[in-house]
């Protein structure tokens, strides 16, 4: 198999129109954020007996950049031509039998940083728990050393890499936090780097201020060091930040023995007034009030959630019966890779009308992989979603989380042209093959990005 990258993409033959045609399935993800029962509805279209070259087999239709329409091939070329559309100015993209989904959302990632920790795994096998090695200097410290060392155009290539490979597995837009820096010049650097890559493309980023992912080495020997990083992140980092202008969200790492809900709060209402709103690495690892207090800020995500208490769980039901829904963004990969056996309680939250989001968490300690079909195979495996459930957590209910929506996740009218085609003739099989290359090609607000081709 040969990976092709188009560079920025080419719109086939520089033709404003694109038909993606010959898919058995495609999965729409149409009608908006789902939780409960709905989460496991992948609003299909399927070729009558999974025979893509029939007549009413499902195609999509978009037009410089947006989806015009999905449905039965026939139909759609005739309100194609109905509406006014000239047929000929539609390059032809064949999905070979195919699925065709939205482009994946992955609305969780530490993209950049320098240096790697694969030393951790081994003393993990070994016992040590990955607070006592953070404790000890090495977990997120030792990345901030390297990342402050590295430089804007090594930070860059190893962000160009990686965007790369999130591509080739069908990652079209991602969320991506600094808070390997924990200083002014190094989180600016990483955001703004963040930020650049997206523009560049063909993969979009959106930028997250993470400045309490630690507290910063400078701060540890102080008698009451967490407390005095807290009052600089807020007093001097933060408007910093937003004096930059390139990040969209806030977060903080939530955990005890790490930043308390209180610091947290302070943090994240502060973030919030300044037009940054707030995420939360929330309970990854014990209960910490994490949970509550994304219910409480009506945070745009609570994160990980592998240990929430029960009264966090209530406090998210809460949030999401009242209609202020914060999306739990489950992140199965980490857990996996920490082996730990505790796991984020999806199917309470699906049960308790809670949405559920998947990301990758993609960072060099706990969790190296930049595939979202991977981790909904491990989504299904652990956490026990359906196959249906992982591609609605990955598409639609990511989207919710960044608040973008209305403009990716899903294959409707008007919505961005960000299209997955799948060498599997059901999207049910997506999570079935892990590890294998199954994106056949990827196309970003109408062009085709990325093309997997037999060599
Ligand atoms: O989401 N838990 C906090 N932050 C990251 C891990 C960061 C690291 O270990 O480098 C996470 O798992
Ligand atoms: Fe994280």
């Amino acid at each position: 198999m040969a990976l092709r990258l188009i560079q920025g993409g080419r719109s086939s033959d520089g033709l404003p129109g694109l038909l993606v045609e010959h898919a058995a399935e495609v999965a729409t993800l149409a009608g908006g954020l789902r939780t409960g029962a709905r989460m496991d509805d992948a609003a299909v279209i399927s070729a009558p007996g999974g025979d893509a070259s029939h007549e009413t087999a499902p195609a999509v239709a978009c037009w410089e950049g947006r989806i015009l329409a999905a449905g039965p091939h026939v139909e759609l070329l005739k309100a194609i031509e109905g509406s006014g559309y000239p047929l000929n100015r539609f390059a032809r993209l064949d999905a070979g039998g195919g699925t065709v989904t939205p482009g994946l959302i992955d609305p969780h990632t530490h993209l950049l940083f320098a240096g790697t920790r694969e030393g951790e795994l081994v003393l993990r096998q070994r016992g040590a728990d990955y607070l006592e090695i953070l404790q000890a200097g090495g977990g997120i410290l030792s990345t901030v050393a390297a990342t402050r060392a590295a430089s804007e155009e090594e930070l860059a290539d190893h962000g160009r890499r990686w965007l790369a490979e999130m591509l080739s597995h069908g990652t079209t837009t991602i969320e991506a936090k600094s808070g390997y820096g924990l200083d002014l010049p190094t989180e600016l650097r990483l955001l703004d780097v963040a930020y650049r890559l997206g523009k560049e493309g063909p993969v979009e980023v959106l930028p997250t201020w993470l400045g309490a992912h630690a507290v910063a080495p400078e701060f540890r020997a102080w008698p009451d060091g967490t407390e005095a990083f807290v009052r600089y992140l807020i007093e001097e980092q933060l408007p910093g930040v937003v004096a930059q202008g390139r990040a969209r969200f806030a977060d903080v790492f939530c955990e005890r023995g790490v930043f308390s809900p209180e610091q947290a709060r302070r943090i994240l209402t502060a973030a919030a007034r300044l037009g940054l709103p707030p995420r939360l690495h929330a309970d990854e690892l014990a209960p910490s009030g994490g949970a509550e207090l994304a219910a409480e800020l009506n945070a745009m995500s609570a994160d990980h959630l592998a240990a929430p208490s029960p009264a966090g769980i209530d406090a998210l039901a809460a949030a999401a019966g009242a209609g202020r829904p914060v999306v739990a963004i489950a992140l199965p990969a980490t857990t996996w890779f920490l082996m730990h056996e505790e796991v984020a309680p999806a199917r309470t939250f699906i049960d308790r009308g809670i949405p559920v989001a998947l990301a990758t968490d993609f960072n060099p300690g706990t969790s190296p992989t930049p595939s979202l079909p991977l981790v909904m195979t491990v989504a299904c495996l652990s956490l026990r979603l359906t196959p249906s459930e992982a591609l609605a957590a990955v598409t639609i209910n990511a989207a919710a989380a960044l608040g973008i929506a209305d403009d990716v996740g899903s294959i409707e009218s008007g919505r961005q042209a960000d299209l997955a085609i799948w060498d599997v003739p059901t999207h049910r099989q997506i999570p079935y093959w892990p590890a294998a290359d199954i994106v056949r090609t990827v196309v970003k607000r109408g062009r085709v990005v990325m093309e997997r081709g037999l060599a």
